[in-house]
C-alpha cells in the first residue's frame, strides 16, 4: 500500500512544473490535456466493463441462455466499444482545426531550425529587422505566435509540452505551429524523435513574458552587443577571434560572423549553455570550451582542450559578458 501511495505520487509529482503536458499554459498544449482527460475516461470505462463482463461470466453457471449470450458478447464486444471509441475519434478530429489554423496576419513569427544537436532560432517581429538566437525562445502571453519549423540534417521533432504540440522538424520541409502562451514563466522544451548520439541532449527553454518585458527583451536581442572595456573580456574577444571561433559562430557587433553554430550575440543572459544541459555560468562556459566532445557526444563543437586555462577564463568572461 505504501509503495502503492509514493508510487502514485512520483507519477503525480512528474505532471507539475516546467515540462507536463499534463501542467498546461498555452492553447495548443490546454486541448491536447483535455484530449489526454477524455482518451482515459474512455480507456477507464471500457476497461471497467470488460472486468465486469469477464467477472460476470465466470460465475455464470453454463449452460448460458442463448440470446443472453449473444447480447453479452455483440453488446459488450462489439458495440459497446465501437461506440466510445467512435465519440473519442470524432471529438479528437473536431479540434484538429482549430490547432491547425495559422496565427492572424501580423503576428509573431519565429523559425526554428533543428540541428545536431541545438535549436536556431530566428525572430520576425512584426515591425522590425529579423534576428537569431539559440535554445532559447520568449513569447508574449497571450498572443499567438506562428512557428516554421525545419531542419538543416536529420528529423528532430519540436515539443514544448506545457505549451504546445509536438511536430516534426524534416529536411526540406516547412511544418508549422501555432499557440499562444497563457501563463507567464519559464518552460522546457525537448527534441522528441531520436535524431542521432546526443539527441537526449537537445533541450530548449521557453520564457513567458508579460508584453512589456516581452517587447524589453525582443529590442535587446535585436541589438548588437556593446564593447566591453573590461580588460579580460577584451583579451577574451580578441582571443576568440585569433582562435577561429568566429568561423562557426556569430557575434553581432563582433569581426566574428560564422553561420555554422550558435548565434552567441546574446549568450551571456540566456538560461543555459549547450542546449538546455548546462547552467550559464563562467565556470560551464570554460567546461563547455575545452571538452564539448565529452559533454555532448558527436558534437560539431571541437573541444579546446589545448587552450591555457587563462586564455579559457577571458573568453569565458567575454562571452559571458554578452548581455
Ligand atoms: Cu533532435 Cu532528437
Amino acid at each position: 500500500m505504501r509503495h502503492a501511495f509514493w508510487g502514485a505520487m512520483f507519477l503525480l509529482a512528474g505532471c507539475d512544473g516546467v515540462q507536463s503536458a499534463l501542467y498546461p499554459a498555452g492553447t495548443g498544449s490546454d486541448r491536447i490535456a483535455e484530449l489526454f482527460y477524455w482518451m482515459t475516461g474512455g480507456a477507464v470505462l471500457i476497461w471497467l466493463a470488460v472486468v465486469a463482463l469477464g467477472s460476470y461470466c465466470l460465475r455464470a453457471t453454463p449452460p448460458m441462455e442463448r440470446r443472453r449470450a449473444a447480447i453479452l458478447v455483440i453488446g459488450g464486444g462489439v458495440i459497446f466499444p465501437t461506440v466510445v471509441l467512435t465519440a473519442l475519434l470524432i471529438y479528437g478530429l473536431a479540434m484538429l482545426p482549430g490547432l491547425l489554423q495559422p496565427a492572424p496576419e501580423g503576428s509573431l513569427r519565429i523559425a526554428v531550425i533543428g540541428e545536431q544537436w541545438w535549436w536556431r532560432v530566428r525572430y520576425f517581429p512584426p515591425d522590425g529587422e529579423p534576428f537569431d538566437l539559440a535554445n532559447e525562445i520568449h513569447l508574449p502571453v497571450g498572443q499567438p505566435v506562428q512557428f516554421e519549423l525545419h531542419s538543416a540534417d536529420v528529423i528532430h521533432s519540436f515539443w514544448i509540452p506545457s505549451l504546445g504540440g509536438k511536430v516534426d522538424m524534416i529536411p526540406g520541409r516547412t511544418n508549422t505551429l501555432r499557440f499562444s502562451a497563457a501563463r507567464a514563466g519559464r518552460y522546457r522544451g525537448q527534441c522528441a524523435e531520436y535524431c542521432g548520439a546526443s539527441h537526449a541532449l537537445m533541450c530548449l527553454y521557453a520564457v513567458v513574458h508579460e508584453p512589456e518585458d516581452y517587447n524589453r527583451w525582443a529590442e535587446r536581442q535585436a541589438l548588437a552587443a556593446s564593447k566591453s572595456t573590461e580588460p579580460a573580456a577584451a583579451r577574451g574577444e580578441e582571443l576568440f577571434l585569433t582562435h577561429g571561433c568566429g568561423a562557426c559562430h556569430t557575434v553581432r557587433g563582433s569581426a566574428a560572423g560564422g553561420l555554422i553554430g550558435p548565434d552567441l550575440t546574446h549568450v551571456g543572459s540566456r538560461l543555459s549553455l549547450a542546449a538546455g544541459i548546462l547552467p550559464n555560468e563562467p565556470e560551464t562556459f570554460l567546461r563547455w570550451i575545452s571538452r564539448a566532445e565529452a559533454i555532448k557526444p558527436g558534437s560539431h563543437m571541437p573541444s579546446f582542450s589545448i587552450l591555457p586555462t587563462d586564455d579559457l577564463n577571458a573568453i569565458a568572461a567575454w562571452l559571458d559578458g554578452l548581455q
